[in-house]
């Protein structure tokens, strides 16, 4: 069918042309948008031919004062030939902004009218070298009707405001900072908004301003409050400060990502930005504050010093993640942000580079850029330059950061300089780093381990590869380690070697070949190896750790990660019995679980936010990788049997400890409590005391001040046929109904639940009335959701209800539909059936006219 062209790394050139200045005008009409823009060209090279990115209606081309009338406009490219050295270009469009349903390029939501430029939306606005490397200055002029439109926002500072004739008023915006079209932002319409003021450390005052439309202002305090929290750490921690005389952040419900960077207009998913208590999670809160965080850390991760091209995607995604990730680290508790973060890369980024989308932090190619905003780009691109700071320490780091700016700041750069960066300013070398840009898939690490009694020597050695890229070289990869007695003791091992570092309590081994082996002197006993503490790296360990010694890091390691961690294997590897097992329903669990268990509810010393963590069990994402064609409904029934064995070998204690940690009445920094106490309520209910849960369940709803225990209580009763259930549910969709937000978690809830009408209900839920068939939080909360329901997803009825999902949004908004179809993409892992079951449904999109290049590229993918 189509003929969608792929694009090379390798082919990247630069363009013929510059841009010095960029004068934007946007009459806002009733039905449609005047666009004329005012562009500068300078010649870059020998070139006097210039091709500009374009879909908008285009009206009139005029260069330098006098209108061209043959030019050629074919595939979306508007190509100019025999230009002079410098000239200027107006161009002017009409853009359908009120039918736009992409949320890319101008569009309108609720009456009000946004932009989203990154990555290629610009050119559905006007023709121009829509590419990162282009970066000029902006000035934006705005006319519109004064009802319908008084808050009219662009980039930079406004420089005029005036009343035109006809009601119509007139607002001018202009940016001193060179940017790249993909940080353009404009926003026009009804707002509300509250603002306060910060003082950057050299003295200059900074007026903040957060939007949203007037019914949810009062949910804006928090993100108002988070963004004076980002810029003062910023400062702190890398010496970061603001740069221009306004800080907006506007809120829109129509959005497709959750928030974009646009330089000093910030546009946001209402997600990240509306939260109060009556509404928001303890989860909601502090994911508001790391995305309002994340943008923040871009003005510089982004904006100052951006990306050449967008294969270098991860140069800025990456580094932000990992500023984003050590923000809330820093302001709340950073073992819980580790493993949350760790959690989040296996169950999400492991699975995508197990499956047919596989593709290396800096892509070499793509069909349609939009789909490689992937947990690839984004988590495993922090996980590498948080390995940067492992190797160099934050010292070490920060002066690597301080030279990348000095060299790259007002520059569009690449993968390689900020490695360079980082090896210059500490002097060593880190070529073989970069291949952590290039080689896709997880490395394994095969290890293995001898005690000599006789020299009092132990020797570990490791044997890295990635199994699905076999050609893939050796890597630099740092394992922190630590050794363990039998009587828990921790010891800092006196090491041979020279590929180690050793600073304050940290020992890391810098594997650097194929096979590595470490040797440790002075050692009384075989120890026990604690192994990639804190996770540094982005890797798979494979060592035989016997049962002792998983029980002994679970109680001893000084690395609270990996005592966690060691958790996380005794659960994994009673899964892992219960999946072999002859029947897993009737299979008897291991008492030393519970008896840990016991132990760690026990222990006073342990926050509860901790235990909530250690109690959950590996999810069923995570582990299917490690299972080759993954029964699905068996594995799903093995993570159950052990947390029911669990419930029901525990009752007691679990009760005892749900009920001491009742909270009182609303506190943030209870959010611990709530967590485990939640996470004890999910066990109970998975227990045989059925009627006893449900009545907990029942009461705790019905008493909840907070949002976060009430979807406790429905997540734990999501799964059990129970008349209470519906009324739970029924009540919650009347009150909240008015709540957009509220009630994405609701659907969310029934898409995820494993009763046997859930695939109905899922399909009916399409036409509820508080859901819009148009919108995407709505879309994901309920259609991508379901891919993430492993028993209904995949099934005939399930794949069906998907492929009909995707054709349908695909025809207004691709972006949407192809991140749907990335749910498909794990089926590869599983059981033979499940592929001949898919297969039919592929081809049947596959097969749609019109298929966008983002739907396109996935689905021939998961097809190969
Ligand atoms: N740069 C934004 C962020 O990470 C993401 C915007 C991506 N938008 C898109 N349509 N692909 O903060
Ligand atoms: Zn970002």
């Amino acid at each position: 069918m189509t003929n969608i062209a792929t694009k090379y790394l390798k082919d990247y050139q630069a363009t013929s042309y510059l841009v010095d200045t960029i004068d934007l005008k946007f009459e806002i009409k009733d039905t449609f948008v005047i666009v004329t823009s005012k562009t500068k060209y300078q010649q870059n090279g020998a070139s006097n031919s210039l091709e500009l990115a374009g879909s908008a209606e285009l009206k009139s081309v005029i260069i330098d004062g006098n209108e061209l009338t043959d030019y050629k406009l074919a595939d979306d490219k508007l190509s100019l030939n025999n230009l002079s050295a410098n000239f200027t270009l107006e161009i002017v469009t009409h853009v359908d902004a009120f039918n736009n349903k992409s949320c890319m390029g101008l569009y309108a939501s609720n009456g009000n009218l946004f932009t989203q430029c990154e990555p290629e939306g610009f050119r559905k606005i006007t023709y121009y070298l829509d590419r990162p490397d282009v970066m000029a200055k902006f000035t934006t002029t705005i006319i519109g009707d004064k009802d319908l439109y008084p808050v009219l926002l662009s980039n930079g500072n406004k420089i005029s405001e005036k009343t035109l004739a006809n009601n119509q008023i007139e607002v001018i915006w202009e940016d001193p900072y060179k940017k790249p079209s993909y940080l353009f932002a404009l926003v026009a319409g009804k707002f509300a908004f509250i603002d306060d003021t910060f003082t950057t450390k050299s003295g200059r005052k900074v007026k903040l301003e957060v939007y949203s439309e007037a019914e949810s202002i009062n949910q804006c305090q928090h993100c108002l409050e988070s963004l004076k929290r980002a810029m003062e750490w910023d400062e702190k921690r890398f010496n970061l400060e603001y740069d221009l005389d306004v800080y907006m952040i506007v809120a829109s419900g129509d959005f497709n990502m959750g928030a974009m960077e646009n330089k000093g207009l910030n546009i946001f998913n209402t997600k990240y930005v509306l939260a109060e208590t009556k509404t928001a999670t303890d989860t909601d809160f502090i994911n508001v504050e790391a995305v309002v965080g994340h943008e923040y850390f871009h003005n510089w991760t982004g904006n100052r010093v951006t990306c050449r091209d967008w294969f270098q995607l991860s140069l800025k995604e990456g580094l932000t993640v990992f500023r984003d990730q050590e923000f809330t680290a820093d302001l709340h508790s950073r073992t819980v942000k580790r493993i949350q973060d760790v959690k989040n890369l296996r169950q999400m980024q492991f699975t995508e580079d197990a499956s047919p989308l596989s593709h290396p932090v800096r892509p070499e190619s793509y069909m349609e850029i939009n789909n490689f905003y992937t947990m690839t780009v984004y988590e495993k691109g922090a996980e590498v330059v948080r390995m940067y700071q492992t190797i160099l320490d934050k010292e070490g780091f920060n002066r690597g950061l301080a030279l990348y700016f000095e060299r790259h700041d007002g520059y569009a750069v690449t993968c390689e300089d900020f490695c360079k960066a980082m090896a210059d300013a500490n002097k060593i070398d880190l070529s073989q780093f970069m291949l952590w840009y290039s080689q896709s898939g997880t490395p394994h690490l095969a290890i293995s381990d001898h005690y000599n009694e006789a020299t009092k020597e132990y020797s570990i050695t490791f044997k890295q590869s990635i199994p699905n890229n076999p050609t893939a070289k050796a890597m630099l990869i740092p394992v922190s380690i630590g050794l363990i007695l039998d009587n828990g003791k921790n010891i800092i091992p006196d090491i041979k070697n020279h590929n180690t570092i050793v600073r304050d309590n940290e020992v890391i081994l810098l594997l650097n070949e194929a096979e590595n082996t470490f040797i440790f002197g002075g050692i009384s006993e075989k120890p026990t190896p604690s192994i990639l503490r804190g996770f540094s790296a982005p890797v798979i360990i494979n060592y035989a750790y016997d049962e002792k010694q998983l029980y002994t890091l679970a109680r001893h390691d000084n690395d609270s990660f990996n005592r966690w961690e060691a958790l996380q294997s005794i659960y994994k590897t009673e899964i892992n019995r219960i999946y072999h097992s002859e029947s897993p329903d009737k299979f008897e669990i291991n008492q030393n679980i519970t008896k840990i268990i016991s132990e760690l509810l026990n222990d006073a010393t342990i926050d509860p936010a901790l235990k909530a963590l250690s109690i959950n069990l590996p999810a069923f994402a995570e582990l299917s990788i490690s299972y080759p064609n993954t029964d699905v409904k068996k594995l799903v029934g093995s993570i159950k049997r052990l947390k029911s064995a669990i419930a029901n070998g525990l009752e007691t204690q679990l009760l005892a400890v749900y009920k001491d940690n009742q909270t009182v009445s609303y506190d943030f920094n209870d959010a611990g409590k709530r967590a485990l106490k939640n996470t004890l309520l999910g066990y109970l209910m998975q227990g045989n005391n059925t009627g006893k849960s449900i009545e907990l369940v029942a009461a705790q709803y019905k008493n909840a001040d907070n949002m976060t225990d009430k979807i406790g209580a429905l997540s734990a009763i999501n799964d059990i046929d129970s008349p209470v259930r519906h009324q739970l549910l029924d009540n919650f969709a009347q009150e909240y109904a008015n709540y957009p937000l509220v009630m994405d978690k609701w659907f969310s809830l029934q898409s995820q639940s494993q009763l046997p009408d859930t695939i109905d209900n899922v399909a009916n839920l399409l036409n509820h009335p508080s859901f819009d068939k148009e919108n995407p939080n709505k879309l994901y909360s309920l259609v991508r959701a379901f891919t993430a329901n492993p028993i209904y997803f995949n099934t005939d009825a399930g794949y069906n209800f998907i492929a009909e999902e995707i054709i349908r949004i695909d025809s207004f908004n691709p972006g949407v539909a192809g991140r749907i179809a990335n749910g498909f993409s794990s089926i590869a892992n599983y059981e033979s059936k499940y592929q001949t079951l898919v297969k039919p449904q592929l081809q049947k999109i596959m097969a749609k006219e019109n298929l966008s290049r983002d739907v396109y590229e996935i689905i021939s993918k998961t097809l190969q």
